[in-house]
């Protein structure tokens, strides 16, 4: 029995029945115009494996090609480069955004410089240095028999064959450089795991700022608002139901400000005092209801930014984590495992809303309780 790609070679009678009834799908590589890199656009492309080449034409495309993957080396080198050159910056090695906006810039180029040249290459490798022919591939039911893997053996070597990868050495071992780079660049992105946070992700700006204050006679440190830098008093935030962002003073003159707004970001709200239950041993921490919780979901870490008026819930949008203000913030629905951390509050001679001390606890996810 004979398929119709001309094969004379007997067929297992599962793969003659699939044969019969499955559709046929044709692959013809490449197609006859627009060649990459043609001469003559009515030449036609040398048909069947092992059909002569052009050899003054393919040693062109050799060349080209052999260059592309030259190109996609030196990207993957430099993608690996820009990656150490933007974990240098600062000295906590992190960097602020203008840093992670070039080095996000840098990493992109390269990467698309190094991927565009190794896609053209290998395309203009298939174009100009393989021969064309028409492939009629069955369409059948998995597993394939044996003898459409000794097919699929059979053509994959033919195609190796026709590739040349054996006989051209320039253009394997210009691949080989190109891969070998790019199969590295991953790996180093495993140096974000890295350093270690130490004691830095348990204490906030706060308590820094607080014992600055003290130092200079003061009772704390005020509460401004985000974004205006504008301190609060008692009489701006009279109003229950109220919720607004607020940081330390201060803080924008820090070296690192974005990281210690980050961490410090504080939301404070105005709960009725009489539906306010202070937590025992806290019972001073809030002035007429107004009470200051960390901002940083204890879940993942997203902003818990939305408040509910009606229910003095506080909501996290990432998974829905919803918070008591009226009772320490206590997890009432949702994945997050403890209340968001409060922070002390008080008010100063001036009227203004100060923080007495740092949170009691680190904010965000608790890695700190897993050791
Ligand atoms: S980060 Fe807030 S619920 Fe997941």
């Amino acid at each position: 029995m004979s398929d119709n790609t001309g094969s004379n070679e007997p067929m297992e009678s599962g793969d003659a029945v699939r044969k019969e009834q499955s559709p046929k799908r044709k692959v013809g590589t490449p197609a006859q115009g627009g060649r990459l890199l043609a001469t003559d656009e009515s030449e036609p492309a040398p048909q069947g494996a092992g059909a002569k080449l052009d050899e003054a034409a393919a040693k062109r495309a050799e060349r080209v090609v052999a260059a592309l993957f030259l190109l996609a080396a030196l990207a993957s080198v430099g993608f690996i480069a820009a990656y150490v050159w933007s974990g240098t910056q600062g000295p906590d090695g992190m960097h602020g955004i203008d840093d992670a906006r070039a080095s996000n810039y840098a990493l992109g180029a390269c990467m698309t410089v190094a991927m565009l040249a190794m896609a053209v290459g290998v395309t203009i490798w298939v174009r100009r240095l393989m021969t064309s022919k028409q492939i009629v591939q069955q369409r059948g039911e998995l597993p394939s028999g044996e003898a459409t893997r000794a097919e699929f053996e059979a053509a994959f070597m033919e195609g190796a064959e026709d590739s040349g990868i054996t006989k051209r050495p320039l253009l394997r071992r210009t691949l080989l450089l190109a891969a070998a780079p790019l199969g590295l660049a991953p790996l180093v992105l495993l140096r974000d795991l890295g350093p270690l946070p130490e004691k830095r992700l348990r204490h906030t700006f706060w308590g820094e700022a607080v014992k600055q204050a003290k130092a200079q006679g003061k009772q704390g440190v005020r509460l401004v608002v985000d974004g205006t830098n504008r301190p609060l008093r008692v009489s701006d935030f009279a109003t229950p139901g109220s919720m607004i962002t607020v940081v330390p003073e201060g803080i924008d003159k820090s070296p690192h400000a974005m990281n210690e707004i980050a961490k410090a970001v504080t939301i404070l709200i105005n709960v009725p005092a009489e539906k306010f239950k202070p937590v025992k041993g806290r019972e001073n921490w809030h002035v007429n209801g107004i009470v200051a919780y960390s901002k940083i979901c204890t879940h993942v870490g997203c902003p818990a930014a939305l408040y509910e008026q009606t229910t003095h819930h506080i909501l996290c949008p990432c998974h829905q984590s919803t918070f008591d203000a009226t009772d320490g913030a206590k997890v009432i629905f949702g994945p997050a495992a403890r209340p968001l951390p409060q922070l002390p509050l008080s008010v100063d001679n001036e009227g203004y809303l100060i923080a007495t001390g740092d949170f009691p606890e680190p904010v965000g996810p608790s890695f700190w309780e897993r050791g």
